[in-house]
């Protein structure tokens, strides 16, 4: 009996409850994060041209917004301060009156139980865009250990819930972690995106933050695309150093490196479906030339059925939509 004609895969297949009552990976409103960027200024809203439907708030319109986005039952965001003045130290990152830090009070104030995960990197801080201090042309990456700690610690002092360390400099969860420890943080978690690659997928999400590189590009501590044995000893080393939870950035291209990820260790995996994978499907909706819904679900659930648990995207408004009962 383990052959055609006895055998007939096609049978479980026949009807929508047969399917559902055999399908094994489930994307739910609850495994979606949201990603936020917020600008200075006053009543800002404004649509970021290569990412239809994703805006830059002021502080004073995220009330409204993260009310919305708690009402879809999204379970938190991820947020990107984009400051007006930069400088070649990225102050801004860790000034405890900070646009990031302002948004965070903001929001938790306005919706308490919204989880907020904070993006720690100094890029979108620099007048360069790098993600820390520059010595002759290179990123520092013990120098610029500090300033990430700092910021991290600011966040958390602002009411951050999870800092998400993105820039990738060796050390950098370890001395988050004992500086948010040494601060009184020894509750706060670290989201590390581990296996984050030199994506050409960060292209839309440049323009949204404002953190082009102003010479050269992010290959000296992004990973190199071709490899996935690296990607294992990136999150090994997180790990050790304290991290909490572990990411892979993008998803999409990356599904691979997701499920050995997933294979390899027990903790919590995140997966950031990033700009470019939402713009292409955006533009591409846009002429009409697939159905976006059907597309974005697909998506989703490829992310799941690779090992994810938790899914960054900027779907997640329209796919809790999609998903919710009714
Ligand atoms: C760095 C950061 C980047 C993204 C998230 N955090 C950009 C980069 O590394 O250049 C990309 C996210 C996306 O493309 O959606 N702060």
């Amino acid at each position: 009996m383990s052959s055609f004609p006895e055998l007939r895969l096609r049978r479980l297949r026949r009807t929508e409850a047969l399917r559902a009552l055999v399908r094994e990976s489930h994307v739910e409103v609850g495994d979606l994060v949201y990603p936020l960027f917020v600008v200075e200024g006053n009543k800002v809203k404004e649509e970021i041209t290569s990412m239809p439907g994703i805006f830059h708030y002021s502080v004073d319109l995220l009330p409204k917004e993260v009310e919305e986005i708690a009402k879809l039952g999204l379970p938190g965001v991820l947020l990107f301060g984009i400051p007006e003045d930069k400088d070649e130290v990225g102050s801004a990152a860790y000034a405890p009156e900070g646009i990031t830090q302002r948004a965070i009070r903001t929001i938790k104030k306005s919706v308490p139980e919204l989880i907020v995960m904070t993006d720690v990197c100094l890029c979108e801080y620099t007048s360069h865009g790098h993600c820390g201090i520059i010595v002759d042309g290179y990123v520092d990456n013990d120098k610029t250990l500090e300033l990430l700690a700092r910021t991290a610690v600011s966040q958390a002092e602002a009411g951050a819930d999870m800092v998400a360390p993105s820039d990738m400099m060796d050390g950098r969860v370890r001395a988050i972690r004992q500086s948010l420890d040494k601060n009184g943080f020894e509750l706060i978690p670290i989201v590390s995106y581990a296996a984050k690659y030199a994506s050409a997928f960060y292209e839309p999400f440049r323009e949204a933050a404002q953190s082009t590189p102003q010479f050269g590009d992010r290959r000296s501590h992004q990973m190199d695309p071709p490899n996935w044995r690296e990607a294992l000893r990136e999150v090994e080393q997180d790990i050790a150093e304290g991290a909490d939870m572990v990411m892979v950035k993008p998803a999409l291209a990356y599904l691979d490196v997701i499920r050995k990820v997933r294979d390899s260790f027990h903790h919590p995996l995140a997966a950031y479906n990033v700009s470019g994978e939402f713009t292409m499907v955006k533009a591409a909706a846009q002429l009409g030339w697939l159905d976006e819904k059907r597309i974005v679900l697909e998506i989703l659930t490829a992310i799941k059925r690779a090992g994810a648990d938790i899914i960054i995207t900027y779907h997640a408004k329209e796919a809790a939509r999609w998903l919710s009962p009714t």
